[in-house]
């Protein structure tokens, strides 16, 4: 486990670029981002101008998702590319919804900043029976599984939500989403539930927004993290053919919107498409 020298030297190291989780933190109001990721955030939303609300888009939904799956009986999550603490955390939100506090949740993240974000979130405001945080890559699946077997969090013979919420932008099609998307659904137990959203590049409103959307990927070259867009079509074969919970793959804002949902009345302005898939009997 890292600990907070560790911690610190890592994420000094890695000033030198934007971070996409610290850039996010900074698109939904967080605090926990540097000069380097604000000044690029400023870029981006020159050229969308849209942007946090397309991040906050992706935010809100994890939140209806988690509501969605813990009202489906789910009470384990595996929150893989979990990011920076900020309010809405899957273990918060669970708690909500189920106050007996049984919900178990683990997050995930490579990047060594969110790890020792969560870690200190979790001090504050979880049960370390139920809540935990590990560095992982979701590019390593095995070594990833490995270590959620080993938490002591997770039973993962039992169903598991997996949350990989605003992280497949990040996986090029060249990094083998498929065989990757393949290994996490065989591991888990049936009825567990998939939770996956993206940005998309699907409809542009015009030729100005389909190269603004061209340019935001050549932005986030100069990052941590690589882009890549897809489409509604390109993005559903991750849920493996699995039936989808009501109301399918959509955009985001349209998927059970409850009253702060951003674009709740123009869902395809928000450029982020999500659903909830959940693994049948064999
Ligand atoms: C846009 S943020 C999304 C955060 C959170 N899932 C949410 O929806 O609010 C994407 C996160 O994915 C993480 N990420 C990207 N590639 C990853 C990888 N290969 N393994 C683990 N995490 C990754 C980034 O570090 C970042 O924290």
């Amino acid at each position: 486990m890292l600990d907070h020298d560790d911690a610190l030297k890592a994420v000094e190291s890695s000033l030198d670029r934007p971070s996409a989780a610290r850039v996010y933190d900074y698109f939904i109001g967080g605090s926990t981002n540097y000069a380097i990721d604000r000044n690029f955030a400023e870029m981006v939303r020159l050229r969308l101008p849209l942007m946090g609300d397309y991040c906050l888009t992706s935010r809100q939904f994890l939140g209806r998702a988690v509501r969605q799956c813990v009202g489906a009986g789910i009470t384990q999550f595996v929150d893989i590319g979990s990011g920076l603490p900020t309010a809405g955390n899957v273990h918060e939100v669970a708690d909500e919804v189920r106050p007996d506090e049984d919900t178990h949740v683990l997050y995930i993240d490579n990047e060594p900043i969110a790890l020792a974000h969560s870690t200190l979130l979790l001090a504050d405001t979880a049960d370390p029976a139920r809540h935990h945080a590990i560095a992982a890559d979701f590019l390593q699946p095995e070594d990833l599984w490995d270590r959620v077997s080993a938490s002591g969090i997770i039973d993962v013979d039992l169903p598991i939500a997996l949350v990989i919420n605003a992280v497949m932008h990040f996986v090029k099609d060249d990094q083998d989403p498929d065989a990757l998307l393949t290994f996490y659904r065989e591991r888990l137990a049936p009825g567990s539930l998939l939770v996956l959203s993206q940005m998309t590049n699907e409809n542009p409103v015009n030729e100005d927004e389909r190269q603004a959307l061209v340019d935001l990927l050549e932005y986030y070259e100069t990052t941590t993290n690589h882009g890549f867009l897809r489409t509604k079509d390109e993005f559903s074969r991750f849920f493996g053919g699995w039936p989808m919970l009501a109301p399918g793959l959509v955009y985001a804002p349209a998927w059970h919107p409850d009253e702060h949902t951003v674009f709740a009345g123009s869902p395809s302005e928000s450029r982020v498409i999500g659903g909830v898939a959940r693994k049948p009997a064999p």
